[in-house]
C-alpha cells in the first residue's frame, strides 16, 4: 500500500475486504432462513415429469464449515495485512520475513568465513576452501555471463587473462564486483565526419591493433581524428584507459565485443556499445566479496597491488615517458 501516495486504495480495498466478508456471513443467515413454499416442502419446480426440488435447509456440516472459513478469514485479516494498509497484529510483511531468513543464513555461514577474516586477496587465493566457496558463487552468480570457465563470451570479458577492462588488482576487481561497472562507448560516426572518415579510422586501428591489411595511405590520414576523438577514452597510444573501461586497441586478443577484423572496428565506430556489468555488494556479505574477489584475482589474470609490486615500479616511468612521446611524435608527423 506505500507504493500510493494518497489512503484512498488502501480503504477501497479494505472496505472491499470487509464487506466481502459480512456479505458472506449474511448470505449464510438469509439462505439460512426455511420459508415453506408449499405443502409437500417442494419448491414448486417439477422437471421429466415427476422431477421436483425439495427445499431442504443446508446440511449441518456444510453450515459449520462455512462459517468457520469466515471465522479464518476474519482472524487472520486481523493477524495479517490485508485489509488496506492495515499492517496486522503480527507485522509480517514478505520483506521481514526475506531479511529475516537472510540474517538466519548469514549466521550460518559465518563461522565457514571467519576463517577467512583478515587474509589478503592473495592467501585467500591460495586457500582451497575459499576458492571452493568462490567456486560455488561464481557458478551460481557470475557463470551465467562469464562462462562456466570464466573465460568470458563475446560481450562478456574472459576474467582468466592478464587484458583487464578495468584493472586486474585485488583492489580493482573488488570494486567492479561490489559497485559494478558500465563501459559507454556513445556512436563515434556523427562525430568522425563521413563513413570516409570512419574507414580511415579503422584502418589506423588497424595498424595500432596489428590486424593485417591496413592501407596505409588511409591510416595515415584517420591517424588525427584517431587523436582528436578516440583518444580522448582510449589514450593517444590506443592503449585504454581503465578509469572508463575503454578497451586497450592495441591488444585485440583482449577485445570483448567483437574479434580482431575491420567489420567489428568499424562496427563499433558506428553503433557503438554500452557494457554492464552488474554491482553486487549488496547481495553478498563483505566476507563473500572478499572470496569472489579472490577467486577471479587467482583464475591466472590477477595483478599485484600498486605499492606491493615494487620491483615492477622503475617500469613506470618509461611506460610514461612513452606515452608522453606518442603526442610529440604526432606533432613531428604533421
Ligand atoms: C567516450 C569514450 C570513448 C570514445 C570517444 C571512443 N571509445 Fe571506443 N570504447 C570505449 C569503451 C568504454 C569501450 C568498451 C565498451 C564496452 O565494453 O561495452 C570501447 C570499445 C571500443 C572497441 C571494441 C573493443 C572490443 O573489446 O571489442 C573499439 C574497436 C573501439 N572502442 C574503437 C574506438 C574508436 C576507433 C574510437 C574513435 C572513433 C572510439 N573507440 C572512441 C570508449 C570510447
Ligand atoms: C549479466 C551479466 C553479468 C554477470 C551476471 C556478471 N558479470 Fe561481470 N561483467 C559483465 C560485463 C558485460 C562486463 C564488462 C563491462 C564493460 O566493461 O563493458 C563485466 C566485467 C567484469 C569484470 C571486469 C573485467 C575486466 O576486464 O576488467 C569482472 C572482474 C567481473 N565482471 C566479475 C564478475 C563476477 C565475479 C560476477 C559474479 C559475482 C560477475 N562478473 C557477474 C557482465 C556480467
Amino acid at each position: 500500500m506505500s507504493d500510493f501516495t494518497s489512503s484512498f486504495w488502501a480503504i477501497y480495498v479494505a472496505v472491499i475486504v470487509v464487506l466481502g466478508v459480512l456479505f458472506n456471513l449474511w448470505l449464510l443467515l438469509a439462505s439460512g432462513r426455511v420459508e415453506v413454499m408449499s405443502k409437500d416442502n417442494s419448491t414448486g419446480h417439477v422437471w421429466d415429469e415427476n422431477l421436483s426440488e425439495l427445499n431442504n435447509p443446508m446440511p449441518r456440516w456444510w453450515v459449520i464449515m462455512f462459517v468457520l472459513t469466515c471465522a479464518f478469514g476474519a482472524i487472520y485479516f486481523v493477524l495479517y495485512p490485508g485489509v488496506g494498509s492495515y499492517q496486522g497484529v503480527l507485522k509480517w510483511s514478505s520483506t521481514g520475513q526475506f531479511e529475516q531468513e537472510m540474517q538466519e543464513g548469514n549466521a550460518q555461514i559465518e563461522p565457514i568465513y571467519a576463517a577467512f577474516a583478515g587474509k589478503t586477496t592473495q592467501q585467500l587465493a591460495q586457500d582451497p576452501q575459499a576458492m571452493a566457496i568462490g567456486d560455488r558463487l561464481f557458478m551460481n552468480n557470475c557463470a551465467q555471463c562469464h562462462g562456466s570457465d570464466a573465460k568470458g563470451a563475446v560481450g562478456f570479458p574472459n576474467l582468466t587473462d592478464t587484458d583487464w577492462r578495468w584493472g586486474g588488482t585485488p583492489d580493482a576487481i573488488h570494486e567492479t564486483i561490489v559497485n559494478g561497472r558500465t563501459g559507454i562507448m556513445p556512436p563515434q560516426a556523427e562525430v568522425l565526419g563521413t563513413p570516409d572518415d570512419v574507414e580511415n579510422v579503422a584502418n589506423y586501428v588497424m595498424g595500432v591493433a596489428g590486424i593485417a591489411g591496413s592501407d596505409p595511405v588511409r591510416a595515415a590520414t584517420g591517424e588525427a581524428k584517431f587523436k582528436m576523438i578516440c583518444a580522448a577514452c582510449h589514450g593517444p597510444d590506443g592503449k585504454g584507459n581503465q578509469l572508463l573501461g575503454a578497451a586497450d586497441l592495441t591488444d585485440p586478443k583482449g577485445w570483448v565485443l567483437g574479434p580482431a577484423t575491420k567489420e567489428h572496428i568499424v562496427s563499433q565506430i558506428n553503433t557503438g556499445k554500452t557494457g554492464v556489468m552488474p554491482a553486487w555488494g549488496k547481495k553478498f556479505t563483505p566476507a563473500q566479496l572478499n572470496v569472489l574477489t579472490a577467486f577471479v584475482w587467482g583464475k591466472g589474470g590477477g595483478q599485484e597491488a600498486a605499492a606491493a609490486a615494487a620491483p615492477a615500479a622503475p617500469a613506470a616511468p618509461a611506460v610514461e615517458a612513452a606515452s608522453t612521446a606518442a603526442p610529440a611524435a604526432e606533432e613531428t608527423n604533421k
